[in-house]
């Protein structure tokens, strides 16, 4: 029999068969894998551990083959057949092992993704040790109220504004009114909109105005230090927040925590998904609560939380038109700027750009009167940052056309 294949050799697993024989694909000990095809039917089931050689396939005693990872896990689901085990996260069925009691909450060491071993503890034990969430971990949520922001620092978009309040403050003002009216409570708030829309900016205003307690919680910062804890963590702060006279709960980049929970999508992000569901329905008509969350990527987001009863309200910041540009640079020009810049021109100028964009052109600006050794911004400075970051934009968008080809 003779076998062609690259040049590949050594101990390998046979992985799929076709039905003659005459085609093997293996994988190696390394991970690599190759096909292997047979001038003749061969005899190899799935699993078995071969040594390919030059020209040929032999079979070779299954122990040679290195035995499979060991893992813990914490058993949580029993039937008589199968049980679901959880390791480091995420949710695996396996065959009830033969000869082994089992219990729900069991720690227990297994190997490969089929087998397992033995019961290491009666009790579950967390893959990492993680501290438990307290008050003191709630309090680095909670934002102290402060004056150093104002509604006057929001340029343009009055009609946000105005919106925003009366979405947020008047319900949780007049809360008790609403009720005795019967009026179904407001409960979530999205803002929406392209990057850089100052969705952050008017939350972050919000929180410094209002008399709430604020909590302020990041999705992505969740996602990375809090993954562990982060249904704790949120069921915690909703806690926290029914027991203010008011609050406001805000997720900032929700997308993050909350993708669709489609089959592939991370186990961690379903159960956060699952517990903000449960901590939303769960408010009382009486818990004065209201929640703000933003995303530039609404699609993204789990749908059940944008159904009624939960972020039914959203807010959309679209792109300055021309007067709220030129509202946006007049407010964001820094004090070290001479006065009577040609604002209505670049606002003119700027169809489509951001507000972050129109003010980072202070930035680039600045850098211009720095390198000339000056305190103070000139029109050349402006406008040689409106230049700035105009390339940079149009990069960017090349970019992007690049991307999506
Ligand atoms: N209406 C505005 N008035 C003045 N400055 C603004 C305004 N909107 C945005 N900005 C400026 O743009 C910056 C970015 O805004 P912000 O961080 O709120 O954007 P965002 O909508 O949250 O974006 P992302 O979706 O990327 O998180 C702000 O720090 C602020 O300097
Ligand atoms: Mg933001």
């Amino acid at each position: 029999m003779i076998w062609e294949y690259d040049s590949m050799t050594g101990l390998a697993r046979v992985k799929v068969v076709s039905d003659d024989g005459t085609f093997v694909h293996v994988e190696f000990t390394n991970g690599n894998g190759t096909v292997c095809f047979s001038d003749e039917p061969s005899e190899f089931t799935v699993g078995d551990v071969v040594l390919v050689t030059d020209n040929t396939l032999e079979k070779a005693p299954q122990e040679l083959w290195p035995s499979e990872k060991s893992w813990v896990g914490v058993i949580k689901l029993l039937h008589t057949d199968e049980v679901v085990v959880e390791i480091g996260g995420s949710l695996h069925i396996m065959p009830h092992p033969t000869g082994t009691t089992l219990k729900v909450g069991n720690t227990v060491e297994g190997f490969g993704l089929s087998k397992i071993a033995r019961v290491i503890s009666d009790s579950p034990i967390r893959f990492i040790d993680l501290p438990g969430v307290d008050d003191v971990t709630i309090r680095q949520f909670k934002e102290e109220s402060s004056s150093s922001r104002s509604f006057d620092d929001f340029a343009g978009s009055a009609g946000i504004v105005a919106r925003a309040k009366e979405l947020i403050e008047t319900p949780l003002k007049y809360y008790k009114e609403l009720d005795e009216i019967g009026a179904r409570p407001i409960k979530g708030v999205l803002f929406t909109g392209d990057p850089g829309t100052g969705k952050t900016l008017l939350a972050k205003i919000i929180a410094s105005r209002s008399d709430a307690t604020f909590y302020q919680i990041s999705g992505p910062q969740i996602m990375n230090k809090w993954l562990g804890q982060s249904e704790e963590l949120i069921r915690k702060i909703f806690e926290d927040a029914a027991k203010q006279d008011k609050a406001i709960v805000f997720f900032d980049e929700i997308d993050s925590l909350a993708t669709q929970r489609s089959d592939d999508s991370h186990e961690a992000s379903r159960r956060v998904v699952g517990q903000l569901l449960a901590s939303m329905d769960g408010f009382k008509r009486e818990k004065n609560v209201m929640v703000i969350a933003t995303t530039n990527r609404p699609q993204d987001i789990d749908s059940a939380l944008r159904r009624p009863g939960r972020f039914d309200w959203e807010i959309h910041f679209p792109l300055p038109g021309r007067d709220d540009r030129e509202a946006i640079l007049r407010k964001s020009q820094p004090h070290g700027a001479v006065s009577d810049l040609p604002h209505a021109a670049v606002a003119e100028k700027t169809e489509s750009w951001s507000p972050a964009e129109l003010v980072a052109i202070w930035s680039e600006a600045a850098l211009f009167a720095v390198a000339d050794r000056r305190k103070r911004i000139l029109e050349e400075d402006y406008i040689g940052g409106f230049e700035q970051v105009a390339t940079q934009r149009a990069r960017k968008e090349a970019e992007r056309k690049n991307r999506e080809g």
